[in-house]
Protein backbone atom coordinates (compact mmCIF):
# COMPACT_ATOMS: atom_id res chain seq x y z
CA UNK A 1 0.00 0.00 0.00
CA UNK A 2 1.17 3.71 -0.67
CA UNK A 3 1.72 5.99 1.91
CA UNK A 4 -1.22 8.28 0.53
CA UNK A 5 -3.58 5.63 -0.03
CA UNK A 6 -3.05 5.52 3.81
CA UNK A 7 -4.00 8.93 4.37
CA UNK A 8 -4.37 10.28 8.25
CA UNK A 9 -6.76 11.81 9.64
CA UNK A 10 -6.12 14.30 11.96
CA UNK A 11 -8.45 17.04 12.67
CA UNK A 12 -7.44 20.17 11.14
CA UNK A 13 -9.15 23.76 9.94
CA UNK A 14 -7.88 26.80 7.93
CA UNK A 15 -4.53 29.14 9.51
CA UNK A 16 -7.30 32.13 10.79
CA UNK A 17 -3.67 34.16 10.34
CA UNK A 18 -1.18 34.90 12.91
CA UNK A 19 -2.47 33.81 15.71
CA UNK A 20 -0.75 31.06 17.53
CA UNK A 21 -3.06 28.78 19.33
CA UNK A 22 0.35 26.86 21.32
CA UNK A 23 2.76 29.56 21.54
CA UNK A 24 2.12 31.26 25.01
CA UNK A 25 4.67 29.89 27.55
CA UNK A 26 3.28 27.80 30.77
CA UNK A 27 3.75 28.76 33.78
CA UNK A 28 5.99 27.10 36.06
CA UNK A 29 3.47 26.07 38.20
CA UNK A 30 0.94 24.84 36.03
CA UNK A 31 -0.46 21.30 36.44
CA UNK A 32 1.74 20.28 33.60
CA UNK A 33 5.04 20.95 35.35
CA UNK A 34 3.73 19.62 38.03
CA UNK A 35 2.96 16.33 36.74
CA UNK A 36 6.31 16.71 35.11
CA UNK A 37 8.20 17.00 38.20
CA UNK A 38 6.53 13.43 39.55
CA UNK A 39 7.47 11.50 36.24
CA UNK A 40 9.88 8.90 37.48
CA UNK A 41 11.88 10.26 34.25
CA UNK A 42 12.45 13.77 35.56
CA UNK A 43 15.58 12.54 37.93
CA UNK A 44 16.91 10.50 34.96
CA UNK A 45 20.72 11.46 34.33
CA UNK A 46 19.73 12.37 30.47
CA UNK A 47 17.50 15.66 31.80
CA UNK A 48 19.84 16.17 34.33
CA UNK A 49 22.68 16.93 32.51
CA UNK A 50 20.29 18.38 30.15
CA UNK A 51 19.37 20.91 33.12
CA UNK A 52 23.38 21.13 33.70
CA UNK A 53 22.95 18.98 37.20
CA UNK A 54 25.70 16.71 38.30
CA UNK A 55 25.26 13.28 37.31
CA UNK A 56 26.25 9.44 37.91
CA UNK A 57 27.41 9.50 34.80
CA UNK A 58 27.45 11.17 30.98
CA UNK A 59 23.90 10.30 29.02
CA UNK A 60 24.16 8.63 25.23
CA UNK A 61 21.89 8.49 23.01
CA UNK A 62 21.95 8.28 18.75
CA UNK A 63 20.25 10.58 16.71
CA UNK A 64 18.73 7.68 14.06
CA UNK A 65 19.04 5.37 16.96
CA UNK A 66 15.45 3.95 15.59
CA UNK A 67 15.89 2.55 12.26
CA UNK A 68 17.56 0.78 9.16
CA UNK A 69 21.00 0.15 11.68
CA UNK A 70 18.46 -2.20 13.52
CA UNK A 71 17.62 -5.67 12.01
CA UNK A 72 14.29 -6.10 13.83
CA UNK A 73 13.76 -2.42 12.57
CA UNK A 74 13.72 -3.69 8.92
CA UNK A 75 11.82 -7.03 9.80
CA UNK A 76 8.98 -4.80 11.34
CA UNK A 77 8.81 -2.20 8.66
CA UNK A 78 8.81 -4.80 5.74
CA UNK A 79 5.75 -4.06 3.76
CA UNK A 80 4.97 -0.58 4.95
CA UNK A 81 5.97 2.71 3.78
CA UNK A 82 8.04 5.02 5.92
CA UNK A 83 5.10 8.08 6.59
CA UNK A 84 2.16 5.05 7.22
CA UNK A 85 4.23 3.51 10.20
CA UNK A 86 4.71 7.36 11.37
CA UNK A 87 0.72 7.02 12.03
CA UNK A 88 0.22 3.94 13.23
CA UNK A 89 1.07 3.61 16.98
CA UNK A 90 1.93 0.19 17.55
CA UNK A 91 4.58 0.25 15.18
CA UNK A 92 5.91 3.79 16.47
CA UNK A 93 5.79 2.73 20.35
CA UNK A 94 7.73 -0.83 18.83
CA UNK A 95 10.48 0.90 16.99
CA UNK A 96 11.15 3.65 19.63
CA UNK A 97 11.63 0.65 21.76
CA UNK A 98 13.78 -1.16 20.13
CA UNK A 99 17.26 0.78 20.54
CA UNK A 100 16.62 1.02 24.18
CA UNK A 101 16.00 -2.50 24.51
CA UNK A 102 18.69 -3.16 21.67
CA UNK A 103 21.49 -0.49 22.97
CA UNK A 104 21.16 0.38 26.68
CA UNK A 105 21.01 4.02 25.71
CA UNK A 106 19.65 6.40 28.35
CA UNK A 107 16.72 8.19 26.07
CA UNK A 108 14.55 6.80 23.43
CA UNK A 109 13.70 9.31 20.98
CA UNK A 110 9.99 9.49 19.23
CA UNK A 111 10.11 7.33 16.29
CA UNK A 112 8.53 9.82 13.13
CA UNK A 113 9.78 11.99 10.47
CA UNK A 114 10.29 15.59 10.40
CA UNK A 115 7.84 16.10 7.57
CA UNK A 116 5.01 13.91 9.65
CA UNK A 117 2.90 17.41 11.07
CA UNK A 118 3.38 18.55 7.19
CA UNK A 119 1.85 15.35 6.32
CA UNK A 120 -0.61 15.70 9.26
CA UNK A 121 -2.26 19.07 7.70
CA UNK A 122 -2.79 17.67 4.41
CA UNK A 123 0.92 18.71 2.70
CA UNK A 124 1.08 16.32 -0.44
CA UNK A 125 4.18 14.51 0.43
CA UNK A 126 6.45 11.01 0.52
CA UNK A 127 9.75 9.93 1.87
CA UNK A 128 11.08 8.07 -1.17
CA UNK A 129 13.61 5.29 -0.04
CA UNK A 130 16.95 6.27 -0.76
CA UNK A 131 15.80 10.18 -1.06
CA UNK A 132 13.99 11.62 1.39
CA UNK A 133 10.94 14.11 1.52
CA UNK A 134 9.84 14.92 -1.63
CA UNK A 135 6.66 17.35 -2.05
CA UNK A 136 4.31 17.04 -4.80
CA UNK A 137 4.04 20.98 -5.39
CA UNK A 138 6.83 22.91 -4.25
CA UNK A 139 5.95 25.98 -2.39
CA UNK A 140 6.60 29.10 -4.01
CA UNK A 141 3.69 31.92 -3.62
CA UNK A 142 1.36 33.46 -1.34
CA UNK A 143 -1.21 31.33 -2.68
CA UNK A 144 0.85 28.42 -1.36
CA UNK A 145 0.26 29.51 2.11
CA UNK A 146 -3.02 28.42 2.13
CA UNK A 147 -1.57 24.73 1.77
CA UNK A 148 -0.08 25.19 5.42
CA UNK A 149 -3.30 25.13 7.92
CA UNK A 150 -2.79 24.95 11.57
CA UNK A 151 -2.19 21.22 12.98
CA UNK A 152 -4.85 21.19 15.71
CA UNK A 153 -4.45 17.43 16.51
CA UNK A 154 -2.51 14.76 15.98
CA UNK A 155 -4.36 11.74 17.53
CA UNK A 156 -2.22 8.93 16.15
CA UNK A 157 1.03 11.00 18.27
CA UNK A 158 -0.23 11.16 21.33
CA UNK A 159 -1.68 7.74 21.45
CA UNK A 160 1.95 6.34 20.77
CA UNK A 161 3.59 8.42 23.38
CA UNK A 162 0.95 7.84 25.63
CA UNK A 163 1.90 4.12 25.04
CA UNK A 164 5.60 4.83 24.83
CA UNK A 165 5.80 6.59 28.14
CA UNK A 166 3.62 3.57 29.93
CA UNK A 167 6.16 1.18 28.70
CA UNK A 168 9.23 3.29 29.19
CA UNK A 169 9.20 4.31 32.73
CA UNK A 170 12.07 6.02 34.20
CA UNK A 171 13.59 5.98 30.70
CA UNK A 172 13.07 9.64 28.95
CA UNK A 173 11.16 10.25 25.90
CA UNK A 174 12.60 12.29 23.77
CA UNK A 175 9.76 14.47 21.19
CA UNK A 176 11.35 16.31 18.30
CA UNK A 177 10.46 17.97 15.19
CA UNK A 178 12.06 19.33 12.22
CA UNK A 179 12.90 23.60 12.51
CA UNK A 180 11.19 25.81 10.44
CA UNK A 181 14.30 26.55 7.93
CA UNK A 182 14.79 22.64 7.30
CA UNK A 183 11.35 22.02 6.77
CA UNK A 184 10.95 25.42 4.45
CA UNK A 185 14.30 23.97 2.72
CA UNK A 186 12.15 20.82 1.39
CA UNK A 187 8.78 22.38 0.99
CA UNK A 188 10.51 24.99 -1.78
CA UNK A 189 13.18 22.72 -2.90
CA UNK A 190 10.15 20.06 -3.77
CA UNK A 191 12.81 17.59 -1.80
CA UNK A 192 16.15 17.10 -0.95
CA UNK A 193 18.91 19.94 -1.83
CA UNK A 194 22.57 20.38 -1.92
CA UNK A 195 22.91 24.16 -2.11
CA UNK A 196 19.07 25.70 -1.08
CA UNK A 197 19.46 27.68 -3.56
CA UNK A 198 15.54 28.19 -4.55
CA UNK A 199 15.37 28.84 -0.22
CA UNK A 200 17.57 31.50 -0.58
CA UNK A 201 16.11 33.37 -3.35
CA UNK A 202 12.72 33.34 -1.62
CA UNK A 203 14.32 34.37 1.41
CA UNK A 204 16.26 37.50 0.02
CA UNK A 205 13.89 38.39 -2.91
CA UNK A 206 10.50 38.37 -0.91
CA UNK A 207 11.64 38.81 2.83
CA UNK A 208 7.43 39.24 3.51
CA UNK A 209 6.20 35.89 2.07
CA UNK A 210 9.65 34.26 3.44
CA UNK A 211 8.50 36.09 7.35
CA UNK A 212 4.80 34.48 6.49
CA UNK A 213 5.92 30.92 5.45
CA UNK A 214 8.06 30.53 8.56
CA UNK A 215 5.60 31.93 10.41
CA UNK A 216 2.86 29.27 9.33
CA UNK A 217 6.06 26.41 9.69
CA UNK A 218 6.55 27.88 13.01
CA UNK A 219 2.63 27.09 14.46
CA UNK A 220 2.75 23.87 13.06
CA UNK A 221 5.90 22.53 14.47
CA UNK A 222 5.67 24.64 17.78
CA UNK A 223 1.91 22.74 17.47
CA UNK A 224 3.63 18.97 16.93
CA UNK A 225 6.01 19.86 19.57
CA UNK A 226 3.17 20.96 22.31
CA UNK A 227 1.23 17.49 21.42
CA UNK A 228 4.41 15.19 22.11
CA UNK A 229 5.43 17.15 25.73
CA UNK A 230 1.68 17.25 26.48
CA UNK A 231 1.27 13.58 26.15
CA UNK A 232 3.67 12.86 28.13
CA UNK A 233 7.35 13.68 26.64
CA UNK A 234 10.36 14.61 28.75
CA UNK A 235 12.35 16.93 26.66
CA UNK A 236 12.40 17.75 23.13
CA UNK A 237 14.72 18.25 19.91
CA UNK A 238 14.28 20.57 17.08
CA UNK A 239 16.46 20.07 14.33
CA UNK A 240 17.74 22.77 11.83
CA UNK A 241 19.29 19.92 10.18
CA UNK A 242 20.40 22.23 7.28
CA UNK A 243 20.54 25.60 8.62
CA UNK A 244 24.42 25.26 8.38
CA UNK A 245 24.02 26.25 5.09
CA UNK A 246 23.46 30.07 5.98
CA UNK A 247 25.91 32.67 7.36
CA UNK A 248 25.05 33.87 10.99
CA UNK A 249 23.83 37.36 9.72
CA UNK A 250 21.20 35.63 8.11
CA UNK A 251 20.31 33.24 10.17
CA UNK A 252 19.54 36.07 12.91
CA UNK A 253 17.25 37.53 10.32
CA UNK A 254 15.73 35.21 9.12
CA UNK A 255 15.88 32.27 11.16
CA UNK A 256 16.11 32.83 14.66
CA UNK A 257 12.83 34.61 15.40
CA UNK A 258 10.95 31.57 13.69
CA UNK A 259 12.88 29.03 15.94
CA UNK A 260 12.57 31.03 18.77
CA UNK A 261 9.18 31.49 18.95
CA UNK A 262 9.01 27.39 18.59
CA UNK A 263 11.31 26.62 21.69
CA UNK A 264 9.40 29.33 23.68
CA UNK A 265 6.43 27.59 23.16
CA UNK A 266 8.34 24.21 24.82
CA UNK A 267 9.92 25.91 27.83
CA UNK A 268 8.40 23.42 30.17
CA UNK A 269 10.72 20.87 29.16
CA UNK A 270 14.37 21.19 28.37
CA UNK A 271 14.92 21.92 24.17
CA UNK A 272 18.15 20.24 22.59
CA UNK A 273 18.59 22.13 19.53
CA UNK A 274 20.74 20.60 16.53
CA UNK A 275 22.26 21.33 12.89
CA UNK A 276 24.80 19.81 10.98
CA UNK A 277 27.84 22.13 9.41
CA UNK A 278 26.44 24.97 12.38
CA UNK A 279 29.76 25.88 13.66
CA UNK A 280 29.29 29.64 12.78
CA UNK A 281 26.02 29.30 14.42
CA UNK A 282 25.98 27.55 17.73
CA UNK A 283 25.99 30.91 19.37
CA UNK A 284 22.91 32.11 17.52
CA UNK A 285 21.16 28.74 18.23
CA UNK A 286 21.58 28.97 21.81
CA UNK A 287 20.41 32.39 21.58
CA UNK A 288 17.49 31.06 20.00
CA UNK A 289 16.11 29.26 23.41
CA UNK A 290 17.90 25.92 23.23
CA UNK A 291 18.63 24.34 26.56
CA UNK A 292 21.42 22.23 25.18
CA UNK A 293 23.00 22.97 21.91
CA UNK A 294 24.02 20.11 19.49
CA UNK A 295 27.50 19.97 17.85
CA UNK A 296 27.96 17.73 14.70
CA UNK A 297 31.67 16.68 14.80
CA UNK A 298 33.52 19.46 12.95
CA UNK A 299 33.81 21.50 15.76
CA UNK A 300 35.28 20.03 18.97
CA UNK A 301 33.16 20.26 22.53
CA UNK A 302 35.60 22.53 24.43
CA UNK A 303 36.15 24.99 21.75
CA UNK A 304 32.16 24.66 20.92
CA UNK A 305 31.59 25.79 25.04
CA UNK A 306 33.44 28.95 23.60
CA UNK A 307 31.39 29.92 20.97
CA UNK A 308 28.26 29.00 22.43
CA UNK A 309 28.68 30.71 26.07
CA UNK A 310 27.75 30.15 29.60
CA UNK A 311 24.60 28.73 30.59
CA UNK A 312 24.32 25.89 28.18
CA UNK A 313 24.76 22.38 28.07
CA UNK A 314 26.22 20.76 24.45
CA UNK A 315 25.31 17.24 23.00
CA UNK A 316 28.09 15.20 20.40
CA UNK A 317 29.62 14.61 18.84
CA UNK A 318 30.87 11.75 17.31
CA UNK A 319 31.67 11.36 13.34
CA UNK A 320 28.67 9.23 12.66
CA UNK A 321 31.19 7.27 9.73
CA UNK A 322 33.78 6.75 12.27
CA UNK A 323 31.40 4.33 13.88
CA UNK A 324 31.69 1.89 10.77
CA UNK A 325 36.03 1.71 11.56
CA UNK A 326 38.14 -0.20 13.81
CA UNK A 327 36.85 -0.33 17.52
CA UNK A 328 40.43 0.80 18.83
CA UNK A 329 39.74 4.22 16.71
CA UNK A 330 35.82 4.24 17.86
CA UNK A 331 37.40 3.97 21.29
CA UNK A 332 40.13 6.69 21.40
CA UNK A 333 37.24 8.99 19.49
CA UNK A 334 35.19 8.08 22.18
CA UNK A 335 37.58 9.20 25.01
CA UNK A 336 38.67 12.29 23.22
CA UNK A 337 34.90 13.50 22.82
CA UNK A 338 34.65 13.04 26.94
CA UNK A 339 37.25 14.86 27.70
CA UNK A 340 36.55 17.72 25.77
CA UNK A 341 33.13 17.52 26.79
CA UNK A 342 33.78 18.03 30.15
CA UNK A 343 34.69 21.50 29.24
CA UNK A 344 30.63 22.11 28.96
CA UNK A 345 28.30 22.25 32.07
CA UNK A 346 26.45 19.41 30.84
CA UNK A 347 27.13 16.97 28.16
CA UNK A 348 24.70 14.77 26.41
CA UNK A 349 27.09 12.10 24.74
CA UNK A 350 25.90 11.42 20.82
CA UNK A 351 27.01 11.39 17.78
CA UNK A 352 27.50 14.52 14.84
CA UNK A 353 24.37 13.95 13.20
CA UNK A 354 22.18 10.32 12.68
CA UNK A 355 23.49 7.10 12.75
CA UNK A 356 24.35 5.34 9.32
CA UNK A 357 21.88 2.56 8.18
CA UNK A 358 25.05 0.46 7.53
CA UNK A 359 26.45 0.73 11.25
CA UNK A 360 26.91 -2.22 13.29
CA UNK A 361 24.30 -1.86 16.62
CA UNK A 362 26.90 -3.87 18.71
CA UNK A 363 29.24 -1.25 17.93
CA UNK A 364 26.68 1.47 18.96
CA UNK A 365 26.09 -0.73 22.26
CA UNK A 366 29.78 -0.51 22.86
CA UNK A 367 30.38 3.30 22.72
CA UNK A 368 27.28 3.58 25.52
CA UNK A 369 29.08 1.19 27.68
CA UNK A 370 32.17 2.98 27.16
CA UNK A 371 31.28 6.47 27.72
CA UNK A 372 28.99 5.00 31.10
CA UNK A 373 32.36 3.55 32.37
CA UNK A 374 34.61 6.61 31.80
CA UNK A 375 32.08 9.27 33.17
CA UNK A 376 30.98 6.94 36.21
CA UNK A 377 31.28 9.04 39.37
O1 LIG B 1 15.78 7.47 15.89
C1 LIG B 1 15.50 8.66 15.60
O2 LIG B 1 16.35 9.57 15.56
C2 LIG B 1 14.03 9.02 15.42
C3 LIG B 1 13.54 8.96 14.11
C4 LIG B 1 13.82 10.01 13.06
C5 LIG B 1 13.64 9.74 11.70
N1 LIG B 1 13.79 10.89 11.00
C6 LIG B 1 13.29 8.44 11.17
C7 LIG B 1 13.55 8.16 9.74
C8 LIG B 1 14.17 11.35 13.16
C9 LIG B 1 14.52 12.15 14.39
C10 LIG B 1 14.14 11.89 11.85
C11 LIG B 1 14.36 13.32 11.55
C12 LIG B 1 14.67 13.70 10.17
N2 LIG B 1 14.10 13.28 9.00
C13 LIG B 1 15.59 14.72 9.86
C14 LIG B 1 16.37 15.50 10.88
C15 LIG B 1 17.52 14.69 11.34
C16 LIG B 1 18.66 14.68 10.37
O3 LIG B 1 18.97 13.60 9.86
O4 LIG B 1 19.25 15.75 10.17
C17 LIG B 1 15.60 14.88 8.46
C18 LIG B 1 16.45 15.84 7.66
C19 LIG B 1 14.65 13.98 7.94
C20 LIG B 1 14.26 13.79 6.52
C21 LIG B 1 14.49 12.39 6.09
N3 LIG B 1 13.65 11.36 6.42
C22 LIG B 1 15.59 11.85 5.36
C23 LIG B 1 16.73 12.65 4.80
C24 LIG B 1 15.38 10.47 5.28
C25 LIG B 1 16.29 9.42 4.67
C26 LIG B 1 15.82 8.95 3.33
C27 LIG B 1 16.62 7.75 2.86
O5 LIG B 1 16.00 6.70 2.64
O6 LIG B 1 17.84 7.86 2.78
C28 LIG B 1 14.17 10.18 5.94
C29 LIG B 1 13.57 8.87 6.16
C30 LIG B 1 13.67 8.33 7.52
N4 LIG B 1 13.38 9.00 8.68
C31 LIG B 1 14.05 7.01 7.87
C32 LIG B 1 13.97 6.90 9.25
C33 LIG B 1 14.21 5.68 10.10
C34 LIG B 1 14.44 5.94 6.87
C35 LIG B 1 13.18 5.37 6.29
C36 LIG B 1 13.24 3.90 6.15
O7 LIG B 1 13.55 3.20 7.13
O8 LIG B 1 12.90 3.43 5.06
Amino acid sequence: MSTRDARPSPQQRPHPGAATPAGAEPHPHDAGAIRRRASPAYDSVLLKACRREPVPHTPVWFMRQAGRALPEYRKLREGTAMLESCFRPDLVTEITLQPVRRLGVDAAIFFSDIVVPLKAVGVDLDIVPGVGPVVAAPFRTAADLDRLPELLAAPQITQAVQQLIGELGATPLIGFAGAPFTLASYLVEGGPSKNHAQTKALMHGDPGLWWQLMDRLASITLAFLRVQVDAGASAVQLFDSWVGALPAADYRTFVQPHSARVLAGVADVPRIHFGVGTGELLHDMGQAGADVVGVDWRVPLDEAVRRVGPGKALQGNLDPTLVLGPTSVVRAQTERIVAEGRAAEGHVFNLGHGVLPETDPDALARIVDHVHELTAR
